[in-house]
């Protein structure tokens, strides 16, 4: 821009980000309903679906490690975008159940991408909302100019932490994992995020165990009150869709597709309900996986980017929200 005495000032150019490429895998063979009944859980498909919308899950085999699943997802997804492993400078890998204590699950997917850019890999912890977390992170690093190319990955084995005996968790959750590639673009991909958390809440879904001295102290098992989390998670998640539309200037009839947390039907029906956006609109994948908790919304978005539901241009409203508590929610063009 020319300024009145001459001087040619340099104008700052806005860095957006947007998705270019999206990919899924779930291990195995779906296992349904009446497959967990044969192996001893004393459980009905009616139960499971009416209450949960839930018809099958993928387990992974025994070691098999999330990493594995994410390997599998992000292939996918660079293949999408027409990019190559070592054109990705930063790795957000959102997981609860990582392949160990440390290193991060980011630095060894990196590794079985075969990068060796020396780009910046790091996991990041909200369960849940683990995704709409690593999502609204690796957007500030491109926005700010440091990366250029981000593989955001959620990725679980949650069948790992399940209480088998406990009917009223195991039932509920699956492994799989999902990822995106963000790329930096002149056109406007994420229009808006929000993130939260209030620990306060923590009791009602965790794993309390420790691991020390070489034993795992507490329980090593997923616990849930599942009324309070139903309660809370309807709350949160409608509370965080206004958020980010009010930011961006949009309400929910701008909405092409609304992707909550696959965590429930009925939580999904009712954040639909009290956003006022009808049901058709919803993406629903949580028949066919279960929670895959940061999973299961890269996993839904895939799943309908490649059924063709989800289109270039369309308006998209992605939502998190899990132990912690934590929920955040991400706006985009896609
Ligand atoms: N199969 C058959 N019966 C069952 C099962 C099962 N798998 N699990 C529990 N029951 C029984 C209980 O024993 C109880 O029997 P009783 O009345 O004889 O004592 C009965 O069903 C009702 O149990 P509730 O726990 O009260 O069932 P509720 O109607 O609350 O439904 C559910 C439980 C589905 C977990 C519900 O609370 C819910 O949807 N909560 C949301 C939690 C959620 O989705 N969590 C996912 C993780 S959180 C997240 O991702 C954000």
């Amino acid at each position: 821009m020319m300024s009145t005495s001459g001087v040619v000032k340099s104008v700052p150019t806005v860095i957006h980000a947007r998705i270019t490429g999206t990919g899924s895998y779930l291990p195995g063979a779906p296992v349904s309903n009446d497959d967990l009944r044969t192996r001893g859980i004393d459980t009905s498909d009616e139960w499971i679906v009416e209450r949960t919308g839930i018809r099958t899950r993928h387990l992974a085999d025994e070691g098999v490690t999330s990493s594995d699943l994410a390997l599998e997802a992000c292939r996918r997804a660079l293949e999408a975008a027409g990019r190559l492993p070592d054109e990705i400078d930063l790795i957000v890998y959102a997981t609860s159940t990582p392949d160990f204590i440390f290193p991060s699950s980011a630095a060894i997917l990196q590794h079985k991408l075969g990068i060796k850019n020396g780009g910046a890999a790091f996991d990041v912890q909200a369960v849940c909302s683990g995704f709409a977390y690593g999502l609204t992170v690796a957007e500030k690093f491109i926005r700010s100019g440091s990366h250029r190319r981000a593989l955001v990955v959620g990725a679980e084995v949650f069948s790992r932490i399940l209480d088998w005996n406990d009917r009223g968790t195991c039932v509920l959750f699956g492994d799989g994992a999902g990822a995106v590639v963000l790329e930096a673009s002149d056109e406007p991909g994420i229009l808006a995020s929000t993130i939260h958390a209030d620990g306060s809440y923590s009791d009602i879904l965790s794993v309390p165990g420790q691991v020390s001295h070489g034993k795992v102290i507490g329980s090593p098992f997923l616990q849930m009150d599942g009324k309070t989390v139903f309660k809370f998670a309807v709350k949160v998640l409608s509370e965080a869709a206004i958020e980010v539309l009010d930011a961006a200037g949009l309400n929910t009839g701008d909405v092409d597709w609304l992707i909550p947390h696959q965590a429930n039907i009925r939580i999904l029906q009712a954040t639909a309900k009290k956003l006022e956006i009808s049901e058709d609109k919803v993406i629903v994948s949580v028949d066919r996986h279960g929670n895959t908790s940061a999973a299961s919304v890269p996993l839904a978005l895939d799943l309908a980017v490649r059924t063709g539901k989800i289109k270039r241009g369309d308006t998209l409203l992605l939502e998190g929200v899990g132990g912690g508590f934590t929920w955040g929610a991400v706006l985009l063009k896609f």
